[in-house]
């Protein structure tokens, strides 16, 4: 009896690919007039009553029956807006310092956003506070300070814990970041339960952070390393993951948004199906964390990772969730002062997790850093943020489609935030040179992900990568810019 006998997995890939086939989702370009500001941008009418509201109740029939509506996060997630909300991005810039500058004596226009946040000054007077009144060593003394900052570390902890819905803080690890993240569960957790001719799954579409970690510990312990395919839109192969997957798997790990077309991975669905074999999956949250709400006790993943810096809040400080259960069973990473409950020269009893799993003075500022960054993020509406993005990306995508002499890489139907294209003829670190001539910033290279910019058959490109502090009037000027460099070089 198969393990499927339960599912049919048949009509979930045929709805998956009806989707894939089916036109783009809610065209949202209209409602505003090219290069108009954003100010007091009015979302509209809901994308399910217009258009498209075919594809959006395909989806939710199609996968109704077999728990799979969470596919599409932008279209299967409740509409709770009705026209009259309004995003003013004109206000959002305020609060970010850094854009009152020139660069090369232009605006800058950070289009850097996947590589990193720029911060508002709430999180930048969230550190200056901690550092100029409260500073201290945590969980370890008695006096009035050390008081203060353990509450306020504790604090983020819980605020990280309400912002990926959590069942519990316990489940909430500091880390330095995503990649750090990454490395700890394959140390702990992978040399604990991966043994030879085990096997982990990762993505075509995975940046270097997820790959590397899993290469090098399947190596250790004689375990496969095995790779979703994806097409040659940019998009994981369902049926292909569905055919890699065995009682072998052990754990399954790969990014919910990808860093460079921005392919928005089917995470929930592959989360059950990684189950029906027993295996674990770890989720790389460092695209998504700052472009849709996540739920990780709805996902029901094992491991969620994320970097603070992807979301408006300080570097060095990052997220592993894990689920309580699990912590408790694998050994710690690194040891030393704060992971222990108990030490003499002979034995040393594990203080409980999170605890077990922080060795060392932590990260205190940049943790209570990140929790204000994501109560600014709460405060702005984490839907009301993927909404905006989404729209900005449909317009880019919209306008830099539209230039003759650049051919834009990747193509998936699920995407947000991140456009990538090439300019034949000029590589790619030269167009970013020009660009940052006009106060454009956005990165131009292999962006740490090879094995995906290669299966679409390039090098490098060209990535603007958008924050809701990012306006239509600014992509318009990207188009300007990128416009200029090819009529001075060709003609
Ligand atoms: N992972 C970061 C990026 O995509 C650095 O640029």
């Amino acid at each position: 009896m198969s393990l499927y006998d339960d599912i049919d997995l048949s009509s979930v890939f045929a709805s998956f690919q009806r989707l894939q086939a089916s036109p783009p989702g809610p065209d949202i370009s209209g409602t505003l007039s090219g290069g108009e500001e954003l100010s007091r941008f009015s979302f509209g009418e809901d994308p399910a009553s217009g258009g498209n509201s075919r594809l959006h109740s395909a989806a939710r029939n199609e996968f109704a029956d077999t728990g799979y509506s969470q596919y599409s996060f932008l279209r299967d997630q409740p509409i709770t807006y009705n026209g009259r909300e309004t995003f003013d991005v004109q206000a959002i810039r305020k609060d970010f310092p850094i854009f009152n500058q020139k660069i090369n004596g232009k605006d800058l226009i950070w289009f850097d956003n996947a590589a990193t946040t720029q911060k508002p000054q709430q999180v930048i007077d969230a550190i200056k506070h901690y550092y100029e009144h409260d500073n201290s060593n945590i969980h370890r003394a008695a006096h009035t300070l050390a008081a203060r900052s353990t509450d306020q570390y504790e604090g983020a902890r819980e605020k990280v814990k309400d912002f990926i819905h959590a069942a519990s803080s316990e489940e909430i690890l500091f880390v330095r970041g995503t990649t750090e993240g990454i490395n700890l569960v394959a140390q702990t957790y992978g040399r604990k339960f991966i043994y030879p001719g085990d096997e982990i799954i990762v993505s075509t579409l995975d940046h270097h952070a997820n790959i590397v970690p899993w290469q090098q510990l399947a190596k250790e312990k004689n375990a496969h390393l095995l790779v979703i395919p994806v097409n040659d839109k940019g998009e994981i192969i369902l049926e292909e993951y569905e055919r890699l997957l065995s009682p072998r798997t052990k754990i399954v790990s790969f990014g919910q948004v990808n860093n460079t077309f921005g392919t928005i991975s089917p995470a929930k669905t592959m989360i059950d199906m990684a189950k029906r074999y027993g295996a674990r999956v770890l989720i790389d949250g460092a695209q998504s964390i700052a472009h849709t709400a996540v739920d990780v006790q709805d996902l029901d993943v094992d491991f969620f990772v994320f970097s603070g810096h992807k979301i408006y809040a300080p570097n060095g400080i990052g997220v592993v969730y894990g689920k309580k259960e699990l912590l408790e069973l694998i050994p710690p990473w690194q040891s030393g002062g704060n992971m222990i409950k108990d030490v003499t020269f002979e034995e040393t009893v594990f203080n409980v997790p999170p605890h077990k799993f922080e060795a060392g003075t932590p990260n205190v500022a940049d943790a209570i850093g990140l929790g204000a960054a994501l109560d600014y993020v709460s405060r702005v509406g984490i839907h009301n943020i993927e909404k905006y993005e989404h729209y900005l990306t449909e317009y880019a995508r919209k306008e830099l489609g539209q230039i003759d002499g650049i051919r834009l890489i990747g193509n998936p139907r699920e995407r947000i935030s991140v456009v990538s294209f090439i300019i034949p003829g000029i590589p790619t670190p030269e167009v970013g040179k020009l660009l940052d001539l006009e106060g454009i910033a956005l990165r131009a290279g292999h962006h740490c992900a090879q094995p995906a910019l290669r299966r679409l058959g390039v090098e490098a490109t060209v990535r603007p990568s958008f924050a809701f502090y990012n306006t239509t009037a600014e992509i318009d000027k990207l188009v300007v810019a990128v416009n200029n460099i090819l009529r001075t070089t060709f003609s």
